[in-house]
C-alpha cells in the first residue's frame, strides 16, 4: 500500500540535502518513505492526503522516559511548587508501588502513556526500567518495557534501596540483575549523582554494562556539578541527559567527542565516530525548578543536543514533546529550527538511529528522507514555528508512525 501527502506548506525534514521545502509532497510505501518532492511531480500511489498547506515534521524522537511505573508523586510536586527541592528519594516511592502493580497494570499503564506521546506526534520512544530495583523485578519491569517502546534503557542503578549496602547493591545491578534485563534491554543508565550512585559505583555500572554488550547512557550534573558528563564521554556513551550544572571541561569534553565525526553529520547525514549526545530535558527543568540545561551554549560550542521528556512521576510528568520544544525556544534560546531538530535528529543520534539500515533492517528515524522510517507528524498551522508562537496549543493534526497513521 502507498499514500501520497501532498500539499505540504512547510515539509521540515531535518535532512542536510533536502533541508526544509514548501509546497511539498511525501509518497509512504509501507513502513517507509519512498519520494520526497514537489507536489506538481508527485507520482500517483494508492490513497492521497491533501495537506492543505500545514506544515510536516519528522515524528518526535523521545529519547529519554521512564513510563514503567504506578502510584502517584502529585503531594511531592506540590511540595516542591511550595518550597520543597528535589531530591532522588522521592523515586523509592514509586519503587514501592511499582512492585505493588501486576503486569497487567503496568503494562495497561505503560501502553497508555506510550498512546498518549503518539497522540501529540512521538513516534520512537525509549524507556527505561528502574523503578524495580531487585533482580525479579528489575527483569520484569525491562520484560514489560520491551513490549511499550521501541528502546528499552536497564536502569537498575537509579536509587540505591533502603536496607542494602550501596556496594553491594552496585554489585547486584552489575551481575545476577543485569543477566535478568539483558534479553530485553539494549541500553544501560546510571544515576551518577549526590544521593544516587557516585562515581566509582557508576564506573563499576557502566564497565559491567558494556562488557555485557549493552550502549550505553547517564543521568549526569542535574543536581549539583559532578562526574557524570566526564564518565559518559570517556566511556563512549550515546548520551548524558539532564546536563544543568557543567563545568568548562564538561562541554569541551562532550564537544571533542564529535571530534570524529563528520561535520555534515550534525547538519544532516551522518557518518564517522560518533559522539556523546547532551540531551536536555526541559519539562523536568520547569518541573522542578532547576537552572535550565544550557542548551544555547552547548550548541554553540559544537555539541550534539537532543531534547527529550523525561517523562516520569517525579520530576517531569509530560509527555508532551511540543511542550519540551516550545519552552527550548523561549527559555532555553533554541531557534525553532534548533529545537525541532533536537527533538526528532538529536533524538535519534542519542539512540544510534539516525542512518541507514541496521543489520536488523531497522530503519532511520529522525529525518524525512527516502528509507527513512515512514514517521510523521502534520501540525494544524502552516509552519513549525507556530509550536513555540502557539505554545499549550494541541497542534497535532497527523501522526503516521511506520507508515501507518495513528491520529
Ligand atoms: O530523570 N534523575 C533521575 N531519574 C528521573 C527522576 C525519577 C523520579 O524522581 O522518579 C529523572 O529525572
Amino acid at each position: 500500500m502507498s499514500e501520497l501527502i501532498s500539499n505540504i506548506g512547510e515539509l521540515m525534514t531535518q535532512d542536510g540535502e533536502l533541508g526544509t521545502l514548501r509546497d511539498a509532497a511525501v509518497v509512504l510505501e509501507g513502513e517507509r518513505i519512498a519520494w520526497i518532492g514537489p507536489t506538481a511531480q508527485a507520482p500517483a500511489a494508492d490513497t492521497r492526503t491533501d495537506a492543505q498547506g500545514r506544515a510536516v515534521l519528522p515524528g518526535w524522537v523521545d529519547s529519554h522516559t521512564h513510563l514503567i511505573f504506578a502510584g502517584d508523586r502529585t503531594a511531592e510536586f506540590e511540595a516542591r511548587m511550595a518550597g520543597e527541592s528535589y531530591s532522588a528519594g522521592g523515586i523509592a516511592v514509586t519503587v514501592g508501588a511499582t512492585r505493588s502493580a501486576s503486569d497487567y497494570d503496568l503494562t495497561r499503564l505503560g501502553l497508555g502513556r506510550l498512546a498518549e506521546a503518539v497522540s501529540q506526534g512521538t513516534t520512537y520512544l525509549e524507556t527505561k526500567t528502574g523503578y524495580g530495583l531487585d533482580v525479579e523485578q528489575e527483569g520484569r519491569s525491562a520484560r514489560i518495557a520491551s513490549t511499550v517502546a521501541d528502546e528499552v534503557t536497564y536502569l537498575g542503578a537509579h536509587l540505591v534501596p533502603a536496607g542494602i549496602d550501596a556496594d553491594d547493591y552496585t554489585a547486584l545491578v552489575c551481575g545476577d540483575m543485569l543477566d535478568a534485563v539483558r534479553p530485553y534491554a539494549a541500553w544501560a543508565d546510571v544515576f551518577c549523582e549526590t544521593g544516587a550512585f557516585t562515581p566509582e559505583q557508576s564506573r563499576e555500572v557502566l564497565t559491567a554494562c558494556r562488557d555485557a554488550g549493552l550502549g550505553l547512557r547517564v543521568h549526569g550534573n542535574q543536581l549539583g556539578p559532578g562526574a557524570g558528563v566526564a564518565l559518559a564521554v570517556e566511556f563512549g556513551a550515546a548520551s548524558v541527559d539532564h546536563v544543568n550544572f557543567l563545568a568548562d571541561d564538561d562541554v569541551a569534553r562532550l564537544a571533542q567527542s564529535w571530534s570524529g565525526w563528520d561535520a555534515a553529520a550534525l547538519a544532516g547525514r551522518g557518518a564517522g565516530q560518533r559522539g556523546t549526545v547532551a540531551t536536555v530535558l526541559p519539562a523536568c527543568d520547569l518541573s522542578t525548578r532547576a537552572p535550565l540545561a544550557p542548551a544555547r551554549m552547548l550548541l554553540d560550542a559544537g555539541v550534539a543536543l537532543a531534547i527529550a521528556s523525561n517523562c516520569n512521576p517525579g520530576t517531569s510528568y509530560t509527555s508532551s514533546m511540543a511542550f519540551c520544544v516550545a519552552t527550548a525556544v523561549l527559555q532555553m534560546g533554541l531557534s525553532v529550527h534548533e529545537a525541532v531538530r533536537a527533538a526528532t535528529y538529536g533524538g535519534a543520534l542519542a539512540l544510534g538511529r539516525e542512518s541507514g539500515l541496521d543489520e536488523d533492517g531497522a530503519r532511520a528515524v529522525g529525518t524525512l528522507a527516502v528509507g527513512h522510517r515512514a514517521d510523521l507528524h502534520m501540525l494544524k498551522a502552516p509552519s513549525a514555528t507556530h509550536l513555540a508562537y502557539r505554545p499549550g496549543v494541541p497542534l497535532t493534526a497527523g501522526v503516521w508512525r511506520e507508515g501507518v497513521r495513528k491520529v
